[in-house]
């Protein structure tokens, strides 16, 4: 039978055995906002009827809008009903994807503003490696920060990685600058394992020192633009963080100074 909305399966990497990336083919027609998500899946046999019918779950692009293919950033569940049989693929093989993407992490939802931050955790990550990787980012602000809180080192390495490609990528370069006044800084903390810097970003900005190792003042809705995307419990707290420094929650249809979406676990 054929698969419906079927792409290809292009690459394959696997970054601990927790976590791995993907890319596939792009349907032709498919147009997206840096930071938003589509549906995929496989086709999986339904032991009621012993038919075969897709399990989709959304997922983040994590690829930028101007790439000739799609990637996605997953956890691994073992007993999960998609991700335990999705980490098998291979290139070659075929998964499903609905061409039709939507979510609210997206700069149509934010007012102008100086600076803006890009809050994650685990695979939270996947809308900002669009975004990090889209020449608006750097034309619409001044600065531009990444925070990546990851429970060990090794769930860090594929933003590192990012952050790498973005650094040594001839045009993004020219517009995040070199050196000391780069527009685009990186903020990665660990909680379980050490690393150089320890602790929830939650905790280090309340006291103080993610804003002292960054040299900015706290978050400020006159010049400061949010995005949130981790698991509920830190996009929760970190939203009512940002209500506390005075910044309000926005949306496509009514832009204002941060913007909250969960990541999609199976
Ligand atoms: P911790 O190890 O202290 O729980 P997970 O893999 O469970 O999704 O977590 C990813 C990262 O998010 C971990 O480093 C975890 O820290 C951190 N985290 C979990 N809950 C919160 C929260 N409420 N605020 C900030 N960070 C959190």
């Amino acid at each position: 039978m054929a698969i419906p909305d079927a792409q290809t399966v292009t690459a394959v990497q696997h970054w601990t055995d927790r976590l791995f990336s993907f890319r596939v083919t792009r349907p032709a027609s498919l147009r997206f906002r840096s930071g938003e998500f589509v549906m995929i899946g496989l086709m999986v046999r339904d032991d009621k009827s012993g038919k075969d019918k897709p399990l989709l779950r959304a997922y983040s692009i994590a690829s930028p809008s101007w790439d000739e293919e799609l990637e996605f950033y997953s956890i691994k569940v073992q007993d999960g009903p998609l991700t335990s049989r999705l980490q098998h693929i291979q290139p070659g093989d075929q998964i499903i994807l609905r061409p039709k993407p939507v979510g609210t992490l997206v700069h149509d939802a934010l007012l102008p503003g100086k600076r803006i931050w890009f809050f994650a955790t685990g695979t939270g990550i996947a809308p900002f490696a669009s975004l990090l990787r889209d020449p608006q980012t750097y034309e619409d602000y001044d600065e531009v920060i990444l925070t990546h809180t990851c429970r060990e080192v090794g769930e860090l390495q594929y933003g590192k990685e990012l952050i790498d490609t973005i650094r040594s990528d001839e045009l993004l370069a020219e517009l995040i600058g070199d050196g000391f006044h780069e527009k685009l800084r990186y903020y990665p903390t660990t909680t379980r394992e050490e690393s150089p810097k320890i602790g929830r970003i939650t905790d280090l900005m309340r006291s103080g020192e993610a804003f002292a190792d960054l040299g900015v003042a706290p978050l400020n809705p006159e010049t400061d633009r949010a995005m949130i995307c981790g698991n509920l419990a830190f996009n929760l707290e970190l939203k009512a963080m940002l209500e506390e420094y005075g910044l309000e929650e926005g949306a496509n249809s009514d832009p204002k100074h941060y913007v909250v979406e969960k990541a999609f676990l199976d």
